[in-house]
């Protein structure tokens, strides 16, 4: 993006989108939720917990020619999450559509019925790339954001519960605040097209949130995978750290802390805060509150079988560099986003506490639910390492015989 113009201008938000004289509580018995992502590995966790936890029908905005072809996306990508059931398929309903268009291109008559159809809008789809710059990006994650507050706000008023990314907060230049309900400060948010683009989207939903439309804004961080299962998406940042270091033989020494989440621990909050009346206009942390660092992370990785040789973050680039096989080692597309500054941030480099970052309000907030979050410990990296050994990006150890 063009760097005179500041995040904050880049926030334009429809002055049609208001609040009507409607508005569904958010703890409402749902009859239908609207859902974007259900094709994504976030997505296909919340459709999950949706569909188990009420019985509204879900609408998903899914990329495809046909609804047919949308539904059967939707099937594939539970079924690779092993998280399909075929009961689930009468209660969904796919809609054709794409975020970087108005009304994600459905007619004006479609949008709307879909509109008055659903009591509550999770808009969790969005271009994920470290690398790719703003202007390729916004499309999708601020105008699919801004076209989700006008679901929200088309018909009756239904409530928007919003995934936004904690990254946006991480290039602070004091580690200081970090609490859920700060404002917002484009100072913290970091250089890179994929962050701004969700700190312009995010701003968005609280101007909606100033007019009074009920939104919840879940900001999650470095995402693994389920704490049960294992199964994981192997495209996701910290799946590339762990395999690539390992097939390369060596790992970063890095000691600050930082968070890890499992993914079944972030949809099972945002379901639950979801359906809270207190969390209207709220902000939350789904953070993993047992802080992890890098080194522990592949001390972890050995005691299960998977040994690297550690090396300061520098060196570790440097080596991963040259001798990260470009064929195929998953951490290679990413190499480029290590020499940023902002990386040294996000990887815990720099000393600064990741823990800058509060929680206490997510905490207070789930205190009765039951929900508790998995620690990143030898249990966990015997499961999730598992997943990697099933799918053959690494080769079983004794451990795991
Ligand atoms: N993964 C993380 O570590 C992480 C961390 C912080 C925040 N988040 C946020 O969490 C949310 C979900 O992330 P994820 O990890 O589940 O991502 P993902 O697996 O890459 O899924 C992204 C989803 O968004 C959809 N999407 C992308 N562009 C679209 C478009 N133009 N029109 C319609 N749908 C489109 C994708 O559909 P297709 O299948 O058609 O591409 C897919 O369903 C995102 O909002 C992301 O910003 C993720």
């Amino acid at each position: 993006m063009d760097y005179t113009n500041s995040l904050d201008a880049e926030a334009h938000l429809d002055p049609a989108i208001q609040p009507g004289e409607t508005v569904v509580a958010l703890d409402a018995d749902l009859r239908a939720f609207f859902l974007t992502g259900a094709t994504g590995f976030i997505g296909a966790y919340l459709l999950r917990e949706l569909l188990d936890t009420t019985n509204a029908r879900a609408y998903t905005l899914v990329r495809a020619d046909t609804p047919e072809q949308a539904l059967d996306r939707v099937r594939e990508n539970l079924q690779s999450y092993r998280l399909w059931d075929d009961s689930l398929e009468a209660r969904i309903v796919p809609v054709v559509g794409d975020l970087k268009n108005a009304r994600f291109g459905l007619t004006e008559r479609a949008f709307a019925e879909v509109s008055e159809a659903v009591d509550a809008v999770y808009h969790c789809g969005s271009k994920l790339s470290y690398i790719a710059p703003y202007e390729f990006l916004s499309a999708a994650n601020v105008g699919g954001t801004h076209e989700a507050l006008r679901m929200a706000t088309t018909g009756h008023t239904k409530p928007l519960h919003y995934v936004s990314s904690l990254g946006i907060l991480l290039d602070y230049k004091e580690p200081v605040g970090g609490a859920e309900e700060d404002d917002l400060d484009e100072d913290k948010c970091p250089a890179v097209g994929y962050f701004q683009t969700k700190y312009v989207a995010e701003r968005l939903v609280r101007m909606a949130r100033e007019r009074g439309v009920p939104v919840t804004i879940h900001r999650i961080g470095l995402i693994v995978g389920d704490s049960r299962t294992g199964i994981s998406n192997e495209d996701d940042f910290v799946a590339r750290m762990i395999v690539g270091s390992i097939q390369a033989g060596f790992a970063p020494d890095v000691r600050a802390n930082m968070d890890m989440t499992p993914v079944d621990f972030i949809t099972k909050a945002m379901v639950y805060l979801s359906r809270q009346k207190s969390s209207t206009g709220k902000v939350f942390h789904l953070l993993n509150p047992n802080p992890i660092n890098w080194s522990g992370v592949f001390d972890l990785t050995e005691t299960v079988g998977y040994s690297a040789e550690k090396l300061p973050f520098g060196e570790w680039v440097e080596k991963m560099d040259v001798c990260a096989d470009t064929k195929t080692n998953p951490l290679c597309p990413l190499l480029p986003f290590f020499h940023i500054n902002f990386a040294r941030r996000m990887m815990g480099v720099s000393g600064d506490d990741y823990g800058a970052l509060r929680t206490d309000s997510t905490q207070a907030a789930l205190a009765s639910s039951g929900i508790t979050c998995a620690p990143i410990d030898e249990r966990f990296m015997g499961v999730y390492l598992s997943h990697f050994v099933q799918h053959g990006k690494l080769t079983a150890t004794m451990e795991f015989n």
